[in-house]
């Protein structure tokens, strides 16, 4: 979607910074636990969802988590729906932080390795898909007479 924003922005400011962010392409050390709890203060969980799992945002976690200059930049300089974050409001060992909790997210159980869905998937009547996969057996018997 918003991909090639987002790299032209992160060229922009390599191109503005002389390169200098390219020497970072790895996230500096972050503590996740920091980070979660930063993700509350600084309110990035009432658009992205505690988890990170989207509300008026988007989807940040669980992972691919995007790559850290990309993340950074965005966070810092975006301009559109979201407002920046500058070291204002959040330095860089706080953002390094948030970028460790939202990559340390779990990923969500496969839903075939879920028993009640995959009962509910076959007695819902929505037609059976990826996510909802039907089931073998039915979940209950129908009593005879
Ligand atoms: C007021 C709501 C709001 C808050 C608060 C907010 N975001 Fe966002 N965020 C958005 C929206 C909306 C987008 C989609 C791009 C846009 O329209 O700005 C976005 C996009 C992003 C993206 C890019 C997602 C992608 O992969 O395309 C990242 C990374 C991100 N936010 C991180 C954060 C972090 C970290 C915080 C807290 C420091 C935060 N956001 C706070 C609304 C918010």
């Amino acid at each position: 979607m918003k991909f090639s924003r987002l790299a032209f922005a992160v060229a922009s400011v390599c191109v503005l910074s002389g390169g200098a962010l390219a020497a970072q392409a790895q996230a500096p050390a972050g503590d996740a636990a920091r980070g979660k709890a930063i993700f509350a203060r600084v309110g990035c969980y009432t658009c992205h969802g505690f988890e990170g799992q989207g509300g008026v945002g988007p989807k940040l976690a669980p992972g691919p988590v995007r790559a850290w200059p990309v993340f950074s930049t965005f966070v810092r300089t975006t301009s559109r729906d979201m407002p920046p974050f500058t070291t204002r409001n959040l330095t860089d060992q706080e953002l390094a932080d948030i970028y460790a909790y939202l990559t340390a997210v779990p990923a969500s159980p496969a839903p075939a390795s879920i028993p009640l869905l995959m009962q509910l998937g076959g007695r819902s009547g929505l037609p059976c898909k990826r996510a909802l996969p039907c089931p073998g057996a039915p979940l209950f018997y129908a009593p005879t007479a």
